[in-house]
């Protein structure tokens, strides 16, 4: 796979000799300030709040500070390429978008617009089950683009095979189950709010479509949108799941299945002995248990462990191509990332999305380059020092 590398530094540049700057920050931590005045404040603080007091979430950024890339010298990195297949996936470098929920809060356009700039990036997108758009609808936005299929396991089984069997028709060819969100988290920064978006309508789109949700009702949604979120927060999740109840998603999905949450080596152990296909290290960007370990912390030993029998992805406070070559050189075949995109949306519909994708790319591949690295498998714990 030769992929021409991002030049969207130079577009930067050249646009600048006319006079026109980048209406996104291209330091992609900068972008949740920056998006703060430009979205509703409930909709900034969920999408940039995480668990409690907040300290996994910073503990995930500063996770990354304690490893320092170590960069080589004279190693031609004239012609690199860092394009990869993960699980079926063709990434131009490898990251991918991780499902972040009610994307309507951010953005009218939601999800429809993230497909339409994932796809024009070549970059898959994880959409998940609780998206402000019915699935279809954004399966068609992404055209030929890639897309995966993030389940949160409903208490009905019917509802939970009903919601596979549609993925699987529309297009989606990797299931990722989210494990670490039985319960919804503790979040004071949307309880001072008294805000979640599920409760007003907005992310339950996919259930209100749904014809084994619609079973469950007395009424349509659309004489009771009230009942209907009623019935959906009775059956969101189920805490009762164990690695027992994996083989029902086996039974309804034929392609490969990820895991999404894993922070331990036993927990990936299970994964592997359950037939899983990879898992994915992150503490959902430190919005589910705070004080949760940093999910890069979690990695190496966990790579190390199952890394030769499951695709071990990462996420959970990538903001930059530094950060990435990190998590792979700790043995993260890709990364998935949640907050920047959902910011960029909220700040400039699809070409925000597309700003934060080409800003990271591009960022990377220079970060590789200037590291001396002209692929993936060169990269490796050698290529980082413990600070
Ligand atoms: C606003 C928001 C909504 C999210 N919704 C979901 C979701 O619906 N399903 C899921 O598996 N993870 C969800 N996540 C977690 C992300 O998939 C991902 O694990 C996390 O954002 C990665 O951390 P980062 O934001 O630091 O990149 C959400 C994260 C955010 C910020």
């Amino acid at each position: 796979m030769d992929q021409p590398l991002e030049a969207y530094q130079d577009e930067i540049y050249l646009a600048g000799l006319g006079g026109v700057t980048p209406d996104l920050p291209t330091d992609l931590n900068e972008l949740e300030w920056a998006a703060a005045g430009r979205l509703t404040p409930q909709a900034h603080a969920y999408i940039a709040g995480g668990a409690g007091s907040g300290d996994t979430a910073r503990e995930n950024r500063e996770a990354f500070r304690r490893w320092r890339i170590v960069p080589r010298m004279l190693t031609d990195v004239g012609a690199p390429c860092y394009a990869s297949t993960v699980l079926g996936a063709e990434l131009p470098v490898p990251f991918l978008l991780a499902p972040v929920g009610a994307l309507g809060i951010a953005h009218p356009d939601g999800e429809v617009a993230v497909a339409r700039a994932a796809a024009s990036c070549g970059v898959p997108m994880v959409l998940s089950t609780a998206s402000s758009t019915p699935m279809e609808q954004v399966a068609d936005a992404s055209g030929d683009g890639q897309r995966w299929y993030q389940l949160y396991w409903p208490r009905d089984r019917a509802v939970a095979a009903s919601f596979l069997a549609r993925a699987k028709a529309a297009g989606f060819t990797v299931l990722v189950i989210t494990l670490d969100t039985r319960l919804l988290a503790w979040r004071p920064r949307d309880l001072d709010q008294a805000y979640l978006p599920f409760l007003r309508g907005i992310g339950v789109q996919n259930y209100l479509t749904d014809p084994a949700f619609q079973a469950l009702l007395a009424e349509p949604a659309s004489a009771d949108l009230g009942e209907a979120v009623l019935q959906y927060i009775r059956i969101f999740g189920d805490p009762s799941l164990t690695w027992a109840d994996l083989s029902f998603a086996r039974d309804h999905w034929d392609g490969p299945i990820v895991l999404k949450g894993i922070l331990s080596v036993a927990d990936a152990e299970r994964a592997a002995e359950a037939g899983m296909d990879g898992i994915i290290v992150s503490n959902h960007g430190g919005r589910q248990v705070d004080g949760a370990v940093a999910a890069l912390d979690a990695l190496p030993g966990i790579a190390a462990a199952v890394g030769g029998r499951l695709t071990v992805l990462f996420d959970s406070g990538i903001r930059g191509g530094s950060d990435m070559l990190k998590a792979l050189a700790l043995g993260a075949r890709a990364v998935l990332i949640g907050r920047p995109y959902a910011f960029g949306l909220g700040m400039g519909g699809a070409d925000g999305v597309r700003h934060v994708l080409r800003a990271l790319r591009n960022d990377f591949e220079l970060t590789m380059r200037l590291s001396g690295y002209a692929s993936l498998d060169e990269l490796g714990p050698q290529s980082l020092v413990r600070a």
